[in-house]
């Protein structure tokens, strides 16, 4: 199946989602959701199952962007740790959202015993490991952490990994799965129960008239109560455009000659962190190593970050093949939590889930059942806590500053920085470059024919220049995450028009 980027993944290599072509009744639905992901499908069905009328509109197809990237993993040892959440929020906070990993584990648990979804769901015990000392009172404090907001944790003397290590904790509870497979059933669960979808369009507007939200897009209009945007990070230009940040993460699926498959979920706790776990593609196992995060559009060559990845790997595994690799792209929150809840700046009708760090399953999850009680006038304990207007002026400032400053850098800065007319006739085939033409910023691909691609590279939706992506072919934007193809057309928003075309 098809997803946002030049390399494939484990999950899509063999599987596909397909969606029956169906007849959209373009009456006002109750509840429509943009984005066919974990947080679409999931809020869909939880809906759908409530008594609510929904469509899912996806731009492109289902799961085309991070959910068919992600690596899986289903834990409560989530990436902004539990020190670090308490100090922020407070323990009760902190408790709430181990509550919620653990509430986002049960309910895809569930939803496969209800549905008899066969999609390698494992139960597995996580490990964490620290290599200096440094490290060890680092992990010291997050044990002491997860023990305080009731995650079961424990000291350990082994690590199932190759990896020297200092100290290690162990965590039970944790769990791993196939997620297109999971998917694809939620979605089959969702049509059973009188949901609609509508592939290949993408959204351009959302307006409100007279108490409907009017949304207008590729495939036409379409009418609603609510809306919900489950695209990642929203569209447009918004408060949550600056209170998240956007990342790109590495992975190799590889084939070990020994066989010493680690049977656990294991993290070291370096920054960025490294983490390997185990999956079965057609019969055989896989070992996921993923890492070397770095913000989008800040590495110039992403080819090199996953030759980086794999002589990691190669240091501490027997490795006979490297058959898969892949990045993808998440948003980091300012103070360490997703935002999900009621859109800021606009009417009560228009809801969002965003800034998952790489905790995407669970978050997206989660989001389904707070976004469900949101719209049906349920309580949902994590509604203040996780409200996208939510106010955190300790919590979130130094981030806010940082990831802000470096949005108005980009804005300025790129414009001046930008290659030369050398280097645009220097262009190998399969490479891009933003350069300089006439006091012109042009971003030029050259593809495998020698066919030349040019594009204006200002990102539609708020004007930072773009960047050249080598390993996924796509011009991805340091500022707010959006991404494109060589034509231009849109990857990934917030952008909702593509990078315009230039003649040379
Ligand atoms: Fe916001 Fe490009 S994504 S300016």
């Amino acid at each position: 199946m098809n997803r946002d980027a030049f390399t494939t993944t484990l999950w899509q290599d063999d599987f596909n989602i397909r969606i029956p072509g169906e007849e959209i009744s373009h009456d006002v639905f109750d509840v429509i959701i943009i984005g066919a992901g974990i947080t679409g499908i999931t809020t869909g069905l939880r809906l759908q199952q409530a008594g609510k009328r929904c469509l899912i509109l996806e731009a492109h197809t289902a799961c085309f962007g991070t959910t068919s990237a992600t690596t899986a993993h289903l834990n409560t040892v989530l990436d902004a740790s539990y020190p670090e959440l308490i100090k922020k929020f407070g323990t009760d906070n902190a408790l709430l959202i181990a509550q919620g990993a653990k509430e986002a584990i049960s309910l895809i648990r569930a939803h496969i015993e209800q549905y008899q979804i066969d999609c390698d769901f494992e139960e597995k015990t996580g490990y964490l490991y620290a290599q200096n000392k440094e490290e060890d009172a680092q992990l010291e404090k997050m044990l002491e952490g997860m023990l305080a907001v009731g995650i079961e944790a424990r000291p350990s003397l082994t690590t199932p990994v190759p990896v020297p290590f200092t100290t290690a904790i162990r965590v039970p509870g944790q769990a791993q799965f196939h997620p297109l497979k999971y998917l694809s059933a939620l979605l089959l669960q969702f049509l059973l129960a009188g949901g609609a979808v509508r592939e290949a369009t993408m959204v351009q507007a959302v307006e409100q008239q007279d108490g409907i939200q009017e949304i207008s897009s590729t495939t036409g209009r379409y009418r609603a109560t609510h809306v919900v945007y489950a695209t990642h990070i929203p569209p447009g230009v918004n408060l949550l455009h600056f209170r998240c940040a956007p990342y790109r993460s590495y992975v190799l699926g590889v084939e070990l000659a020994d066989h010493a498959y680690p049977d656990a979920l294991v993290y070291d706790i370096e920054d960025p962190y490294h983490y390997f776990r185990t999956a079965r593609h057609q019969g055989a196992p896989v070992l996921i190593v993923g890492g070397e995060d770095h913000k989008t559009g800040h590495e110039v060559n992403t080819e090199q970050v996953f030759r980086e990845l794999e002589a990691y790997a190669r240091r501490f595994f027997k490795i006979a093949a490297v058959p898969y690799r892949w990045s993808s792209q998440y948003y980091e929150p300012a103070d360490g939590l997703p935002y999900i809840g009621l859109l800021p700046g606009n009417n009560d009708h228009l809801y969002v889930a965003t800034g998952y760090s790489g905790n995407g399953m669970i978050f997206g999850t989660l989001a389904g059942r707070i976004l469900c009680d949101l719209i049906t006038g349920n309580d949902t304990p994590y509604a203040d806590l996780l409200a996208p207007s939510r106010i955190k002026p300790v919590a979130g400032f130094s981030n806010f500053i940082k990831e802000n400053a470096d949005v108005v850098k980009h804005f300025i800065g790129d414009r001046l920085s930008a290659g030369t007319l050398e280097a645009f006739a220097g262009l190998s085939v399969g490479e891009g470059r933003v350069v300089n033409y006439e006091n012109q910023s042009i971003a030029v691909y050259k593809d495998e024919q020698g066919r030349l691609f040019t594009l204006d590279p200002v990102c539609p939706h708020a004007g930072c220049m773009v960047q050249w992506n080598p390993a996924e072919r796509s011009w991805d934007c340091p500022c707010h995450g959006s991404r494109f193809d060589i034509t231009g057309a849109v990857l990934n928003g917030p952008a909702q028009k593509a990078l315009q075309p230039l003649s040379t």
